[in-house]
């Protein structure tokens, strides 16, 4: 029978006492994130997702002109968020996913991971590009640049809308309540791990 937490549709972040501990941790910029289970938290981090192609945009609006700060700040983003993203997922949810739905729901589970894999090729690609920023300027042409990270950040938006829509009910469907703790356990420790190496 697959249990289903009812408090996956609150959004209200109630805590208790007894599971505070594993509620806390230290992300985004040093804020203080909670998160009462791992819905909630990639549902927040769809939000800094969301946020960080605004960014990109706002990057790609201005150029030829470049804030040095600004892509600074979506580079660390791109290393540190963007990337777990596809480690939650590759790692951790879609193997779970596959164990608790039917054969049917395989196809869209194996369409994620393919987007994951050209997905987190962008990143990479965007990592490059802003490590090897020059000052003010980019080794690209400001035409191409502004081409890639329009790609980019549509590509993510589409992305995101399409797995909140898809993945996250399907996850609230089958997995179970001890599922979901679990999962929340492991997502914390990989954030635990990027902030270790920070
Ligand atoms: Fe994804």
């Amino acid at each position: 029978m697959t249990l289903v937490n009812p408090q996956w549709r609150s959004a209200n972040l109630q805590t208790s006492p007894l599971d505070l501990h594993q509620l806390q941790f230290r992300w985004h910029s040093k804020k203080l994130v909670m998160s009462k289970n791992a819905v909630d938290l990639l549902m927040s981090d769809y939000q800094r997702l969301e946020e960080w192609c605004s960014g990109l945009e706002e990057i790609a609006d201005a150029l030829p002109d470049i804030d040095q700060a600004q892509t600074s700040r979506a580079l660390h983003f791109a290393k540190q968020n963007a990337l777990l993203h596809f480690r939650d997922f590759e790692e951790r949810l879609i193997p779970l996913l596959k164990k608790r739905v039917s054969e049917d729901h395989w196809s869209v589970l194996t369409n994620v991971s393919e987007e994951h894999v050209k997905d987190e090729c962008l990143v990479y690609e965007l990592l490059e590009i802003f490590e090897r920023f020059d000052g003010r300027r980019s080794y690209l042409d400001p035409n191409a640049l502004g081409f890639f990270l329009r790609s980019l950040f549509e590509i993510f938006r589409r992305h995101t809308t399409w797995e909140k829509a898809i993945i996250l009910p399907l996850a609230q469907r089958h997995l179970s309540s001890n599922d979901i703790t679990n999962l929340l356990q492991v997502m914390m420790q990989f954030r635990d791990d990027v902030n270790a190496i920070e």
